[in-house]
Parts: C-alpha cells; sequence; structure tokens
C-alpha cells in the first residue's frame, strides 16, 4: 500500500519510535492522527509538522470508549484510516520476588494492560473502521496494523517479566490477528526493535550507555528510531507482508543481565 494520501494513526507518536514514524509518514505524504497521553508533546509535533495533514489526540489506549471516540474523531477529520501503528508501551522493572515479598502484581497487570490489551484495543478499533474502506490496492487491501513487540518478547531480561510476557503476547496476537482480518483485506505485523535509542537512553549514566551499545552484533551501536520508521514504511508498502513480527536488532541476543 503506497503512504502518501492516507491515514495513519500512531499511539505513542509523541515520543521515539512513534514520533519518529509519525514524521516520517507524514514526511511520505501521509496525514497522521498521534494518539498520546503526553499532550503537551504531541502538540508540540503537530504544530511543527505545520499543515492540515497531522492532528494530535489525548488518549490512554487501555479505555475502550475513549479509543473508539478517538477513532470516531480521526475518521470525522480525515474521511477514514488505513494504517495503525502501535508504538505506545512502558517498561517498569517487575521482578517475580522482592525483598519483602512477592512480585508487584499490580505492575505486572498494569504493564500487560498497556502493552498487551492497549494494542489489542486500538487494534480492534482501527479494524473495524478499515473493514468500511473500498479495497485501495489490486489485491483487495484495506488497511495495515503494526504492533511494537521487542526482542524481550524472546529474550527477557532478569526485571522484565511483565514487560517481556506483555511484548511474547504480542507476538502471538499477531498472526492470529492477521488470520481474523485476512477476509477483510487488513495486514498485521509486527516489529521487534532491539536497542533504539529512545529518549529513556539519555537518562542512562554514561558506562551504562556505552556497556549497552557494545552489544549488538554488526553494527556496534545503538538503532536510531528513524531505522524502526523505515521499516514501518516496508510493511505498509509490500503487499506480501503478513502475520509477521520481524526482529530489527543488529543481530543482537540479550543476556540474563
Ligand atoms: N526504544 C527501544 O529500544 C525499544 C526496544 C524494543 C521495544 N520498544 C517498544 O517500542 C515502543 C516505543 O518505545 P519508545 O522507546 O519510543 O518509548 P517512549 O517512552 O519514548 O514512547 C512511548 C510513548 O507511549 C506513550 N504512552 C504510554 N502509555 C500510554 C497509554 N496508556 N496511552 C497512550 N499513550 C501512552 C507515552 O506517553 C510515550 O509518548 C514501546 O512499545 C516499547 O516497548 C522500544
Amino acid at each position: 500500500m503506497k503512504i502518501s494520501g492516507k491515514t495513519a494513526l500512531i499511539t505513542g507518536g509523541a515520543s521515539g519510535l512513534g514520533e519518529a514514524t509519525v514524521r516520517h509518514f507524514h514526511q511520505l505524504g501521509a496525514r497522521v492522527a498521534i494518539f498520546d497521553l503526553n499532550a503537551d508533546r504531541g502538540q508540540q509535533i503537530v504544530s511543527e509538522l505545520g499543515d492540515d495533514r497531522a492532528a494530535f489526540y489525548a488518549v490512554d489506549i487501555t479505555s475502550g470508549p475513549a479509543v473508539e471516540a478517538a477513532v470516531a474523531k480521526v475518521i470525522e477529520r480525515f474521511g477514514s484510516l488505513h494504517i495503525c501503528c502501535n508504538y505506545a508501551g512502558i517498561a517498569p522493572v517487575v521482578k517475580t520476588i522482592g525483598r519483602d515479598g512477592p512480585g508487584d502484581l499490580e505492575l505486572f497487570s498494569k504493564v500487560i494492560q498497556v502493552n498487551l490489551i492497549g494494542s489489542f484495543n486500538v487494534a480492534r478499533t482501527a479494524a473495524f473502521a478499515m473493514a468500511k474502506n473500498e479495497t485501495l490496492t489490486e489485491d483487495g487491501e484495506r488497511g495495515v496494523i503494526i504492533h511494537t513487540a521487542s526482542v524481550a518478547a524472546y529474550e527477557g531480561q532478569i526485571g522484565q517479566a511483565a514487560y517481556s510476557a506483555s511484548k511474547g503476547g504480542i507476538v502471538s496476537l499477531t498472526l492470529t490477528m492477521a488470520r481474523d482480518l485476512a477476509r477483510n483485506g487488513i495486514r498485521v505485523n509486527a516489529i521487534a526493535p532491539g536497542l533504539i535509542h529512545t529518549p529513556m537512553f539519555d537518562a542512562f549514566p554514561q558506562e551504562v550507555y556505552d556497556s549497552l551499545a557494545k552489544q549488538p552484533l554488526f553494527p556496534v551501536r545503538l538503532g536510531q528510531p528513524a531505522e524502526v520508521a523505515h521499516l514501518a514504511q516496508h510493511l505498509v508498502e509490500n503487499t506480501y507482508m503478513n502475520g509477521e513480527c520481524v526482529r530489527m536488532d543488529a543481530g543482537i541476543r540479550m543476556q540474563a543481565r
């Protein structure tokens, strides 16, 4: 599917990988709708993009009614929806046991709620809207959904119990959702990034940053958000990509810590 002239909903679009994809797809000629909790940053990006092809919606992706209302607003504003990229996510440390007792169940639930259930919530609402589109290509495509997993889905490190479980859920969800939506002409893929330099890395002490940056096989550096946006572009444009979770990690295999 060509990106130019299409409408893309991008969750987590106010930061990191989501922001890079917002800017990239906008530059390729798409209309972009940012769903994020960070209204200041979201509005700032929209004003920087500086035209009527960008809009921000303050949405908590875990809320069914909020997401349904915001998708309705996107359709009202841009006419239809063709692409949904799910980047919004959180990654707090949750261990199986703590010093004073069993691991934090509430925090574990929250991570699953945001990363897994939130992604399903946005995707189900977007897919329902996409299913109403006229077919867009000879193959009968109506829409494309891209989830964000992580290499932690396969090699979760110590402290990533909740995060890796949520991302493993995303990997499992991808093929099943592609099967559900095949009859509607909607493709579903996922990206599993390795270590990508987003704002959270700026907070790390230099020695931690340097040690992480040495871990990829080749090239030996952190990935850039624009490289993830480039893969998202490919997953939208290449009609034969479906039901797949693509690792984008310079060959890294995470160790236990
Ligand atoms: N950066 C990496 O190295 C890396 C590696 C693997 C996977 N990922 C995944 O990629 C995605 C993006 O990561 P990032 O580094 O850009 O993160 P980030 O923290 O820079 O951006 C995440 C955005 O999601 C938003 N968000 C969080 N909870 C939300 C909610 N309930 N509703 C709406 N918006 C919400 C935040 O406000 C933020 O703007 C995440 O799912 C993350 O798990 C990142």
